[in-house]
């Protein structure tokens, strides 16, 4: 059997595979409320034999969404609609994950297919638009596109500690299996870790232990909102592309410690800042959850143009990652983990279909002389 369709066990959750949908905003959103679109853009993957759903960047609070369209956490009524998308993945076979997050200076952004903020006065009112000024950890912003942010006190940096465990029990009310604490991206958390972002001279800023103590704070505290038997997964930006950021061996240092306070996974991705150079090419990041993974001796997930079966099976063979993340590739094809099985070569991948689909595929299959 191939490793890629091996299952895994993290805490009370056991995943049928090792290939999950990375979370991808679709800034879809009225005033933070899943709706039908995100029921099928989710679910499909569900059908497509994916393991793991991770829905998208979820606020913790209003300021905290990327643009006003962002799926959103921070009230009782936004719980509902996503328990219908956690039931639907669970009832094909998926488990559900949601990634909790905040945007900091890199909210109130526009919409990334318009380009700016181009919206009619009739589309503002459809839409749900808002904008309001951000929030982060010094006064400095994102790039000269993006909002200058207000740097948040001590009362402020408590508020959002206190909004993301309430959101955390929210995922867990709305079903919920895995929770993701996004500290990825060039994103609030991650503005704390980076000196790029972070030029506090209080006890949140300076030394790596100081600005891991913001995001370890948060990391606790979803911890420990979250229930215990059901895993928490970090995304981490493993190096931020500029000399002056965030490296591989910071960021062994910050794995270790959320292992340390009940983290099960550390999910690798890079970059977010402006000006970073990625080199960006075919799995691209792997050696990053490879890293992660030897030297902080926790489980990782490897993500970043991973687009063929048998490069993901390598990925997993070479001891890179645990678990595979797709995004683009995803969207792309969301049957992936279906074809990838039959391209593995293992007998019984029509049976990974839904039933309504897989004696169909078969037949055609047949049909073609593609399959006996
Ligand atoms: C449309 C889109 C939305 C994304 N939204 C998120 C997000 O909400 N949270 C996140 O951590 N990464 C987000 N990402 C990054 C992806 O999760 C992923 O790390 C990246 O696209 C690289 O993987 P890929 O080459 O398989 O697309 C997004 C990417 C895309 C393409």
């Amino acid at each position: 059997m191939s490793k890629l369709f091996s299952p895994v066990t993290y805490r009370g959750l056991t995943l049928k595979n090792r290939v999950i949908v990375a979370p991808m905003c679709q800034y879809s959103c009225r005033h933070g409320f899943a709706n039908d679109w995100h029921l099928v853009h989710l679910g499909r993957f569900a059908l497509g034999g994916f393991s793991l759903v991770i829905a998208e960047a979820t606020a913790v609070s209003p300021e905290g969404r990327i643009s006003y369209a962002d799926l959103g956490l921070w009230e009782d009524g936004q719980i509902a609609p996503l328990k219908r998308v956690t039931e639907f993945l669970r009832a094909h076979g998926a488990a559900a994950g949601l990634q909790l997050a905040h945007a900091g200076r890199k909210a109130s952004a526009p919409l990334p297919w318009r380009g700016g903020f181009t919206e009619t006065e009739a589309e503002k009112e459809a839409l749900g638009f808002e904008s309001w000024t951000p929030v982060a950890p010094s006064a400095e912003r994102h790039s000269s596109s993006y909002a200058m942010p207000e740097a948040l006190d001590e009362a402020g940096m408590t508020r959002i500690r206190d909004a993301w465990a309430a959101a955390a029990r929210r995922a867990d009310a709305a079903g919920f299996d895995m929770i993701e604490l996004h500290s990825a991206h060039g994103y609030l958390l991650n503005q704390f870790l980076s000196p790029i972002a972070n030029k506090r001279t209080d006890k949140y800023g300076g030394s790596l232990e100081n600005r891991m103590r913001f995001p370890l704070s948060v990391a606790e505290a979803v911890r420990a909102a979250w229930p215990a038997a059901k895993p928490a997964f970090a995304r981490i930006s493993v190096t931020d592309w500029i000399e002056s950021g965030m490296t591989a061996d910071d960021n062994v240092l910050y794995a270790k410690a959320l292992k340390a306070i009940g983290y099960d996974l550390i999910h690798c991705s890079s970059g977010g800042f402006d000006g970073a150079s990625v080199p960006v090419g075919p799995l691209y990041q792997a050696p990053l959850a490879e890293a992660i993974r030897n030297r902080a001796d926790v489980p990782t997930a490897a993500v970043g143009l991973i687009t063929k079966a048998q490069e993901a099976e390598q990925i997993l063979e070479r001891g890179q990652a645990d678990l595979i993340a797709l995004a683009r590739q995803a969207l792309d094809d969301p049957n992936w983990p279906v074809h990838a099985m039959r391209e593995l070569g293992a007998e019984n991948s029509y049976g990974q279909w839904p039933q309504q689909a897989g004696y169909a595929v078969r037949a055609k299959d047949k049909a073609l002389g593609v399959t006996r």
